[in-house]
């Protein structure tokens, strides 16, 4: 309800009457006003004018399931959402709704998170109203060894997002970041409940440095973020907005043929490492070459010293540049 009121006073042009609210939601007039009250007890500024209405002139930068539910023209990603002022982990709450049998296209997201996971064990750090910190769960028909592509299939969904929202040109990271001027932007963790042949759910997470201002000396060559980018605030709420209706776009493609066959040259447009010397690493193997670009399987085509051409498979393997992160 107060999603479906957020969402008229946004798009109105002007007033809305408290009348036409209540026919609209089929609620009494005390209902629309303790709405009201409520958006305005989180930050909203709405002007209550005496025979005209309700007029909304102000949004705070929050990502509460209102705020986001209002804003969402996708068919399935997002229509359920789930909002923490504060949680562990979007990730690990995802997995535990996975768990009791919550739907695809359920969305946790956090306002801040304490115990944030990155890949490979590392911390993901999510300071308060600062990031974007989401994780979308799907419930795929589809063979376990594809899932590592959804990684992918997010990258570009987010690259999308932030060319709309802040007009900036992105670019990934294979398989799991996004990058601006050589530093990192987003992370992607996607984990996976599954049997041999049978995949139960896949988690995206998705960690995006939005609104941060300054990082810590160890980091501030490797990270930044849109704001350090840009010089100006991006609001959170659309930009989770816009990642996911251009993921539900791309994950529609993705799954036609199940592969990366219909994203693959945008994908590969977007690759920061396309055509530079890379270093692989693999447990237990290094090796250098050149990036390609990627294959319909997702698989990073890396040509080697030999002229040969390696297909790397997104598992527990991580592309740098010879000369640093990228
Ligand atoms: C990485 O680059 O190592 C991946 C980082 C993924 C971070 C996101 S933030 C939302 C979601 N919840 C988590 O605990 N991790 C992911």
């Amino acid at each position: 309800m107060k999603g479906k009121v957020l969402s008229a006073l946004r798009s109105a042009d002007g007033y809305v009457s408290g009348q036409e609210l209540c026919e609209e939601f089929g609620v009494s007039r005390t209902a629309i006003w303790k709405v009201i009250n409520q958006l305005k007890s989180e930050g909203y500024s709405i002007e209550a004018v005496p025979n005209k209405g309700y007029h909304i002139t102000g949004f705070p930068d929050v990502v509460s399931a209102s705020e986001i539910s209002s804003r969402l023209n996708t068919k399935w990603a997002g229509r359920t959402v789930k909002y923490f002022e504060t949680i562990d982990s979007t990730n690990e709450y995802a997995k535990k709704m996975a768990d009791e049998g919550a739907g695809h296209g359920l969305l946790v997201v956090a306002d801040e998170q304490e115990s944030g996971k990155g890949r490979r064990g590392r911390v993901w750090s999510s300071p308060k109203g600062k990031m974007v910190a989401m994780t979308l769960l799907l419930r795929p028909c589809m063979r376990p060894e594809k899932a590592s592509m959804i990684t992918l299939v997010m990258g570009l969904a987010v690259a999308r997002a932030c060319k709309r929202a802040a007009g900036l040109d992105v670019q990934i990271k294979w398989p799991n970041d996004i990058v601006i001027n050589g530093k990192k932007l987003c992370g992607i963790l996607t984990e996976m409940g599954a049997e041999m042949n049978e995949i139960h759910y896949l988690v995206i997470g998705t960690g995006i440095n939005v609104n941060i201002e300054e990082f810590p000396e160890e980091l501030s060559d490797m990270a930044t973020s849109l704001l350090a980018e840009l010089g100006k605030r991006v609001s959170r709420a659309q930009l989770i907005q816009y990642c996911l209706e251009e993921f539900e776009k791309c994950y529609d493609i993705f799954m036609e043929t199940q592969d990366m066959t219909g994203l693959m040259e945008e994908y590969n447009s977007l690759l920061v490492n396309r055509e530079r010397e890379v270093c692989v690493m693999e447990p237990g193997n290094e090796y250098r070459g050149t990036a390609r670009g990627i294959n319909k399987e997702g698989e990073l085509l890396i040509e080697t010293e030999d002229g040969s051409i390696k297909e790397v498979y997104a598992g527990e393997v991580s592309v740098r540049g010879i000369y640093g992160y990228v």
